[in-house]
């Protein structure tokens, strides 16, 4: 899958993109709603569990390539979710929509650029019913992107990450969701 926005290239990984996403990755602000910052180690399983998915179900979260300075500047992408969270989340959903990205291209509406172009590929090339994103329920700047791409949240989908501990700020989490436009 590759696909070409304004601004953005979204394609798939190549070994080029190890160290820098393992520098993206390991900033504690682009981590900051996450339980922590990845090492170079859980990126480079990350990239390679993601050349698997793409082979397994034919996409998966890709890397994110700003035009202008031809750098990678993270990831973003439809991916089917993993057997825990389709068991965790509301209405066992399939497929997610999510992004991180590098702190120095945040606040120009990229992530919400390049989601767009994911959701209209998941419409019309792989013929998908609805796409759903989840993030903790403190991660206000991930769920901005989620609304300004169209997605809405129920409260009565909010659920308790299984994988964090009780009283853990990150714990609880909401989901928002899109169905594919009639
Ligand atoms: C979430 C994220 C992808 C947003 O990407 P983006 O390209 O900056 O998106 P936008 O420009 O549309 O900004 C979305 C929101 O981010 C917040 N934001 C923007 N610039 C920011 C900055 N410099 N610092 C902190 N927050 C910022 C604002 O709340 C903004 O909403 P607004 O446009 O209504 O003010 C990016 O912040 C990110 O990578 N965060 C870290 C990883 C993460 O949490 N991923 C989501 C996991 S579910």
């Amino acid at each position: 899958m590759r696909l070409e926005t304004e601004r953005l290239i979204l394609r798939p990984w190549e070994d080029r993109d190890r160290a820098p996403l393992a520098a993206i990755l390991g900033d504690p602000q682009v981590r900051r709603y996450y339980p922590g910052t990845a090492t170079p180690e859980e990126v480079n399983a990350q990239i390679d569990n993601a050349i698997a998915r793409t082979a397994e179900f034919g996409f998966h979260l890709g890397a994110v390539e700003h035009k202008a300075d031809g750098k990678l500047i993270g990831l973003l992408g439809l991916g089917r979710l993993s057997d825990l969270m389709v068991e965790t989340i509301p209405g066992h959903p399939l497929v997610e929509i999510g992004w991180q990205l590098d702190k120095a291209y945040w606040g120009q509406g990229l992530a919400p650029e390049g989601a767009r172009a994911c959701l209209a590929y998941a419409w019309t090339e792989l013929g998908l019913p609805e796409v759903i994103a989840y993030t903790a329920a403190i991660n206000t700047p991930s769920q901005r992107v989620m609304e300004k791409i169209g997605m809405r949240r129920d409260p009565d989908d909010d659920f308790a990450h299984p994988k964090i501990a009780e009283g853990h700020p990150l714990r609880q989490h909401v989901v928002y969701r899109i169905r594919r436009p009639e």
